[in-house]
Protein backbone atom coordinates (compact mmCIF):
# COMPACT_ATOMS: atom_id res chain seq x y z
CA UNK A 1 0.00 0.00 0.00
CA UNK A 2 1.42 3.48 -0.76
CA UNK A 3 0.94 6.28 1.78
CA UNK A 4 -0.33 8.72 -0.85
CA UNK A 5 -1.61 7.69 -4.63
CA UNK A 6 -2.63 10.09 -6.60
CA UNK A 7 -4.80 8.85 -9.96
CA UNK A 8 -5.10 11.25 -12.77
CA UNK A 9 -5.94 13.91 -10.44
CA UNK A 10 -7.49 17.49 -12.51
CA UNK A 11 -8.66 20.51 -11.58
CA UNK A 12 -10.19 23.38 -13.45
CA UNK A 13 -10.48 26.61 -11.95
CA UNK A 14 -13.58 28.71 -12.90
CA UNK A 15 -12.85 31.80 -12.60
CA UNK A 16 -15.05 35.50 -13.64
CA UNK A 17 -16.26 36.04 -17.19
CA UNK A 18 -16.57 32.05 -18.12
CA UNK A 19 -12.81 31.85 -17.83
CA UNK A 20 -11.45 28.75 -16.63
CA UNK A 21 -8.12 28.06 -15.12
CA UNK A 22 -6.53 24.22 -15.94
CA UNK A 23 -4.01 24.29 -12.72
CA UNK A 24 -3.87 20.70 -12.86
CA UNK A 25 -3.64 17.93 -16.28
CA UNK A 26 -4.17 14.36 -14.58
CA UNK A 27 -1.54 14.33 -12.15
CA UNK A 28 -0.42 10.41 -11.76
CA UNK A 29 2.05 10.12 -8.65
CA UNK A 30 2.87 7.55 -5.72
CA UNK A 31 4.68 8.53 -2.45
CA UNK A 32 5.95 5.14 -1.19
CA UNK A 33 5.71 4.28 2.72
CA UNK A 34 8.82 6.04 4.20
CA UNK A 35 10.01 7.95 1.51
CA UNK A 36 10.83 11.95 1.21
CA UNK A 37 9.25 13.16 -1.73
CA UNK A 38 9.56 16.71 -2.73
CA UNK A 39 7.06 18.40 -5.00
CA UNK A 40 9.24 20.80 -7.16
CA UNK A 41 7.81 23.28 -9.25
CA UNK A 42 8.00 27.29 -10.54
CA UNK A 43 5.03 29.78 -9.07
CA UNK A 44 1.76 28.54 -10.26
CA UNK A 45 2.59 25.16 -11.77
CA UNK A 46 -0.42 23.53 -9.75
CA UNK A 47 1.38 22.45 -6.70
CA UNK A 48 -0.86 24.13 -3.76
CA UNK A 49 -3.93 22.69 -5.63
CA UNK A 50 -2.96 19.50 -5.36
CA UNK A 51 -1.99 19.65 -2.26
CA UNK A 52 -5.59 21.04 -1.22
CA UNK A 53 -7.50 18.30 -3.01
CA UNK A 54 -5.59 15.86 -0.95
CA UNK A 55 -6.83 17.45 1.83
CA UNK A 56 -9.80 17.94 0.91
CA UNK A 57 -10.38 21.83 0.87
CA UNK A 58 -11.13 21.82 -2.94
CA UNK A 59 -12.69 19.26 -4.98
CA UNK A 60 -11.12 18.02 -8.09
CA UNK A 61 -12.66 18.15 -11.19
CA UNK A 62 -11.14 14.87 -12.36
CA UNK A 63 -9.09 11.52 -10.84
CA UNK A 64 -8.94 10.37 -7.66
CA UNK A 65 -6.26 10.09 -4.75
CA UNK A 66 -5.86 7.81 -1.28
CA UNK A 67 -3.87 8.34 1.61
CA UNK A 68 -2.91 5.16 2.98
CA UNK A 69 -5.70 3.23 0.94
CA UNK A 70 -8.52 5.45 2.12
CA UNK A 71 -10.03 7.43 -0.59
CA UNK A 72 -9.71 11.50 -0.04
CA UNK A 73 -13.54 11.74 0.05
CA UNK A 74 -13.60 10.14 3.40
CA UNK A 75 -12.21 12.23 6.60
CA UNK A 76 -10.72 8.95 7.47
CA UNK A 77 -7.78 9.35 5.11
CA UNK A 78 -6.93 12.89 7.41
CA UNK A 79 -6.52 10.95 10.17
CA UNK A 80 -2.79 9.64 9.52
CA UNK A 81 -1.99 13.25 8.22
CA UNK A 82 -0.49 16.24 9.45
CA UNK A 83 -1.33 19.15 7.12
CA UNK A 84 0.98 22.97 6.09
CA UNK A 85 -0.88 25.19 4.14
CA UNK A 86 1.09 27.38 2.34
CA UNK A 87 -0.36 30.31 3.85
CA UNK A 88 -0.76 29.51 8.23
CA UNK A 89 -3.40 31.60 9.32
CA UNK A 90 -4.69 30.90 13.06
CA UNK A 91 -6.83 31.86 15.78
CA UNK A 92 -5.51 35.66 15.87
CA UNK A 93 -6.97 35.50 19.95
CA UNK A 94 -5.08 32.02 20.80
CA UNK A 95 -1.58 31.71 21.95
CA UNK A 96 0.47 29.07 20.40
CA UNK A 97 0.25 26.43 24.04
CA UNK A 98 -3.70 26.92 23.04
CA UNK A 99 -4.12 26.17 19.39
CA UNK A 100 -1.77 23.09 20.00
CA UNK A 101 -3.81 22.45 22.56
CA UNK A 102 -7.06 22.58 20.09
CA UNK A 103 -5.12 20.71 17.82
CA UNK A 104 -4.41 18.25 20.25
CA UNK A 105 -7.68 17.53 21.45
CA UNK A 106 -9.44 17.27 17.93
CA UNK A 107 -6.58 14.73 17.81
CA UNK A 108 -8.37 12.59 20.45
CA UNK A 109 -4.86 13.37 22.05
CA UNK A 110 -5.04 11.52 25.39
CA UNK A 111 -4.23 14.90 28.07
CA UNK A 112 -0.69 13.96 29.56
CA UNK A 113 0.76 13.21 26.10
CA UNK A 114 -0.66 16.02 24.75
CA UNK A 115 0.97 17.89 26.87
CA UNK A 116 4.64 16.56 27.05
CA UNK A 117 4.14 16.67 23.10
CA UNK A 118 3.22 20.15 23.23
CA UNK A 119 6.26 20.86 25.42
CA UNK A 120 8.78 19.30 22.71
CA UNK A 121 7.00 20.92 20.30
CA UNK A 122 7.11 24.38 21.29
CA UNK A 123 10.69 24.28 22.15
CA UNK A 124 11.56 22.15 19.35
CA UNK A 125 10.19 25.22 17.17
CA UNK A 126 11.59 27.90 19.99
CA UNK A 127 8.25 29.05 20.61
CA UNK A 128 8.58 27.49 24.23
CA UNK A 129 9.28 31.63 25.09
CA UNK A 130 6.35 32.85 23.52
CA UNK A 131 3.86 30.49 23.93
CA UNK A 132 1.74 32.64 26.16
CA UNK A 133 1.46 34.68 23.51
CA UNK A 134 -0.96 35.90 21.06
CA UNK A 135 -0.84 34.28 17.51
CA UNK A 136 -1.73 37.27 16.22
CA UNK A 137 1.17 39.07 17.84
CA UNK A 138 3.93 36.86 16.16
CA UNK A 139 6.53 37.37 13.30
CA UNK A 140 5.55 35.52 10.23
CA UNK A 141 8.53 33.08 10.85
CA UNK A 142 7.07 32.41 14.28
CA UNK A 143 3.57 31.67 12.53
CA UNK A 144 5.56 29.20 10.44
CA UNK A 145 6.24 27.34 13.58
CA UNK A 146 3.24 27.40 14.88
CA UNK A 147 2.03 25.86 11.82
CA UNK A 148 5.41 23.15 12.33
CA UNK A 149 4.29 22.64 15.15
CA UNK A 150 0.65 21.64 15.01
CA UNK A 151 1.39 19.49 12.11
CA UNK A 152 3.75 17.25 14.15
CA UNK A 153 1.67 17.18 17.61
CA UNK A 154 -0.25 14.27 16.81
CA UNK A 155 2.62 12.34 15.35
CA UNK A 156 0.88 11.15 12.55
CA UNK A 157 2.43 9.01 9.77
CA UNK A 158 1.71 10.89 6.60
CA UNK A 159 3.12 14.74 6.26
CA UNK A 160 1.82 17.22 3.40
CA UNK A 161 3.92 20.37 3.41
CA UNK A 162 3.01 23.08 1.66
CA UNK A 163 6.24 24.86 1.47
CA UNK A 164 7.44 24.02 4.79
CA UNK A 165 10.65 26.17 4.48
CA UNK A 166 8.98 29.57 3.80
CA UNK A 167 9.58 32.56 5.38
CA UNK A 168 12.38 30.92 7.98
CA UNK A 169 15.52 31.94 8.69
CA UNK A 170 18.43 30.10 8.00
CA UNK A 171 18.40 28.27 10.99
CA UNK A 172 14.68 27.74 10.56
CA UNK A 173 15.36 26.10 7.06
CA UNK A 174 18.13 23.69 8.49
CA UNK A 175 15.71 22.75 11.40
CA UNK A 176 12.88 22.09 8.84
CA UNK A 177 15.62 19.89 7.05
CA UNK A 178 16.48 18.13 10.55
CA UNK A 179 12.77 17.31 11.15
CA UNK A 180 11.98 15.75 7.73
CA UNK A 181 15.31 13.88 7.91
CA UNK A 182 14.16 12.73 11.24
CA UNK A 183 10.80 11.40 10.21
CA UNK A 184 12.32 9.85 7.23
CA UNK A 185 14.33 7.68 9.75
CA UNK A 186 11.22 6.96 12.16
CA UNK A 187 9.65 5.72 8.47
CA UNK A 188 7.47 8.80 8.58
CA UNK A 189 6.49 9.84 4.30
CA UNK A 190 6.88 13.33 3.82
CA UNK A 191 4.68 15.05 0.63
CA UNK A 192 6.43 18.39 0.46
CA UNK A 193 6.08 21.62 -2.27
CA UNK A 194 8.88 23.71 -2.84
CA UNK A 195 10.30 25.85 -5.32
CA UNK A 196 13.60 26.10 -3.89
CA UNK A 197 16.23 23.20 -5.55
CA UNK A 198 18.11 23.35 -2.66
CA UNK A 199 16.27 22.11 0.14
CA UNK A 200 14.86 19.25 -2.08
CA UNK A 201 18.80 18.25 -3.03
CA UNK A 202 19.21 17.81 0.72
CA UNK A 203 16.73 15.87 1.93
CA UNK A 204 14.47 14.09 -0.58
CA UNK A 205 14.56 10.39 -1.87
CA UNK A 206 13.19 11.86 -4.94
CA UNK A 207 11.63 14.68 -6.76
CA UNK A 208 8.14 15.49 -8.71
CA UNK A 209 8.71 18.24 -11.22
CA UNK A 210 5.59 20.29 -11.99
CA UNK A 211 5.00 22.66 -14.72
CA UNK A 212 1.71 23.96 -15.92
CA UNK A 213 -0.51 21.25 -13.99
CA UNK A 214 1.55 18.80 -15.09
CA UNK A 215 4.39 16.53 -14.01
CA UNK A 216 7.42 16.89 -15.97
CA UNK A 217 9.60 14.56 -14.05
CA UNK A 218 9.90 11.96 -11.44
CA UNK A 219 12.82 10.46 -10.19
CA UNK A 220 15.36 10.02 -7.43
CA UNK A 221 17.87 12.91 -6.95
CA UNK A 222 21.10 10.06 -7.56
CA UNK A 223 19.61 10.10 -10.64
CA UNK A 224 18.59 13.25 -11.70
CA UNK A 225 21.77 14.74 -10.57
CA UNK A 226 23.94 11.94 -12.25
CA UNK A 227 21.89 12.91 -15.60
CA UNK A 228 23.24 16.22 -15.09
CA UNK A 229 26.75 14.97 -15.21
CA UNK A 230 28.78 17.08 -17.80
CA UNK A 231 31.98 16.13 -17.44
CA UNK A 232 35.05 15.09 -15.10
CA UNK A 233 37.71 17.31 -13.48
CA UNK A 234 41.15 15.83 -13.35
CA UNK A 235 43.86 16.76 -11.58
CA UNK A 236 47.33 15.33 -12.83
CA UNK A 237 50.82 15.43 -11.61
CA UNK A 238 53.78 14.64 -13.58
CA UNK A 239 56.67 13.22 -13.05
CA UNK A 240 58.61 16.69 -12.60
CA UNK A 241 56.28 17.53 -10.20
CA UNK A 242 54.15 19.70 -11.56
CA UNK A 243 50.73 19.52 -11.36
CA UNK A 244 47.55 20.59 -13.08
CA UNK A 245 43.72 20.53 -13.44
CA UNK A 246 41.86 20.00 -16.76
CA UNK A 247 37.98 19.27 -17.15
CA UNK A 248 37.19 16.70 -19.36
CA UNK A 249 34.35 15.99 -21.30
CA UNK A 250 31.98 13.26 -20.27
CA UNK A 251 32.79 10.86 -23.53
CA UNK A 252 36.45 11.66 -23.74
CA UNK A 253 37.47 10.17 -20.18
CA UNK A 254 38.75 6.29 -20.90
CA UNK A 255 40.85 7.61 -23.72
CA UNK A 256 41.79 10.68 -21.58
CA UNK A 257 43.21 8.42 -19.05
CA UNK A 258 45.22 6.27 -21.40
CA UNK A 259 46.84 8.86 -22.74
CA UNK A 260 47.52 10.44 -19.26
CA UNK A 261 49.10 7.13 -18.13
CA UNK A 262 51.23 6.33 -21.68
CA UNK A 263 52.91 9.88 -20.78
CA UNK A 264 53.63 8.67 -17.39
CA UNK A 265 52.05 11.34 -15.16
CA UNK A 266 49.43 10.52 -12.63
CA UNK A 267 46.23 10.84 -11.89
CA UNK A 268 45.57 12.52 -8.33
CA UNK A 269 41.71 12.94 -8.71
CA UNK A 270 38.80 12.56 -10.89
CA UNK A 271 35.45 14.33 -10.23
CA UNK A 272 32.03 14.56 -11.73
CA UNK A 273 31.37 18.36 -12.34
CA UNK A 274 27.45 18.17 -12.31
CA UNK A 275 24.96 20.23 -13.16
CA UNK A 276 23.07 20.97 -10.12
CA UNK A 277 19.30 20.74 -9.21
CA UNK A 278 18.39 24.22 -10.01
CA UNK A 279 20.36 23.89 -13.67
CA UNK A 280 18.04 20.91 -14.09
CA UNK A 281 14.92 22.91 -13.13
CA UNK A 282 15.59 25.70 -14.84
CA UNK A 283 15.84 23.48 -18.06
CA UNK A 284 12.75 21.87 -17.48
CA UNK A 285 10.47 25.26 -17.19
CA UNK A 286 12.16 27.00 -19.95
CA UNK A 287 11.80 23.99 -22.39
N1 LIG B 1 -9.11 29.92 -6.41
C1 LIG B 1 -8.56 30.01 -7.62
N2 LIG B 1 -9.28 30.51 -8.66
C2 LIG B 1 -8.74 30.59 -9.90
N3 LIG B 1 -7.51 30.20 -10.21
C3 LIG B 1 -6.74 29.71 -9.22
C4 LIG B 1 -7.23 29.59 -7.88
N4 LIG B 1 -6.24 29.05 -7.13
C5 LIG B 1 -5.19 28.85 -7.94
N5 LIG B 1 -5.47 29.23 -9.20
C6 LIG B 1 -4.60 29.13 -10.38
O1 LIG B 1 -4.18 27.79 -10.50
C7 LIG B 1 -2.80 27.74 -10.92
C8 LIG B 1 -2.02 26.93 -9.93
O2 LIG B 1 -1.99 27.60 -8.67
P1 LIG B 1 -1.31 26.97 -7.37
O3 LIG B 1 -1.63 27.86 -6.22
O4 LIG B 1 -1.72 25.55 -7.28
O5 LIG B 1 0.24 27.05 -7.75
P2 LIG B 1 1.54 26.73 -6.90
O6 LIG B 1 2.35 25.74 -7.67
O7 LIG B 1 1.16 26.38 -5.51
O8 LIG B 1 2.33 28.13 -6.92
P3 LIG B 1 3.18 28.91 -5.79
O9 LIG B 1 4.60 28.38 -5.89
O10 LIG B 1 3.13 30.31 -6.23
O11 LIG B 1 2.55 28.67 -4.46
C9 LIG B 1 -2.36 29.17 -11.06
O12 LIG B 1 -2.49 29.53 -12.42
C10 LIG B 1 -3.33 29.96 -10.22
O13 LIG B 1 -3.55 31.24 -10.73
MG1 LIG C 1 1.52 27.20 -3.70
Amino acid sequence: MYALEIRGLGKKYHAKKMQTVEALKGLNLAVEQGEVLGFLGPNGAGKSTAIKCLMGLIRPSAGSASILGHDIASPESRRQVGYLPENPAFYDYLSAEEYLKFVGQTFRMPADLLARRSEEMLKLLELWDARKRLIRSYSKGMVQRVGLAQVLIHDPQIYLLDEPMSGLDPIGRALVKEIILDLKKRGKSVFFSTHITDDVEKVCDRVAVIHKGELQVVDSVESILQRGTEGYTVALSAPDGSKEELLVPKDDLQSFIQRTVQNGKTIEKIEPRRKDMEAFFLEIVAR
